[in-house]
């Protein structure tokens, strides 16, 4: 069975109560819940994690090596500054997609450049929670 590892970086931790008008009302625990359940279907284990600290979440890709085949990424606003994060994801060479719920090239221009879009797969940004599902189901397969 594969593993996919599903990874939420800072402040997302506040999701239903933080700017409702970008990031919408469910909790990260509510779209945990349903990546738990499309995951059953898919016939994937998943496993998810989220930190408001950037070393942890070198840490979790770093150990993520010959465990995990898939890894769904929203670094949020390390996105756009985290050298770090994407020499772990270059360094383990686990495909990766990176995920953001609000259109990043619709908002600040700061939020324009992804220093982990180059080392991922592809990019999925603007589609809501669904960005994280459509996402699962491509690493599934
Ligand atoms: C985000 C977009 C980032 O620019 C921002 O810093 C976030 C969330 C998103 O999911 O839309 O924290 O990654």
């Amino acid at each position: 069975m594969k593993k996919i590892l599903i990874i939420n970086g800072p402040n997302l931790n506040l999701l239903g109560t933080r700017e409702p008008e970008v990031y919408g009302k469910l909790t990260l625990n509510e779209i945990e819940t349903e990546l738990k359940n499309l995951a059953k279907e898919l016939k994937v284990e998943i496993e998810c994690f989220q930190s408001n600290h950037e070393g942890e979440i070198v840490d979790k890709i770093c150990n993520a090596q010959n465990i995990f085949d898939g890894i769904v990424i929203n670094p949020a606003a390390y996105t756009h500054t985290s050298v770090a994060i994407r020499d772990a994801l270059a360094a383990v060479r686990i495909p990766t997609i990176e995920v953001h719920i609000s259109n990043v090239y619709s908002r600040d221009e700061f939020r324009h450049n992804s220093f982990i879009a180059p080392v991922s797969v592809g990019q999925i940004s603007g589609l809501g929670i669904k960005g994280y599902l459509f996402a699962l189901q491509y690493l599934s397969k």
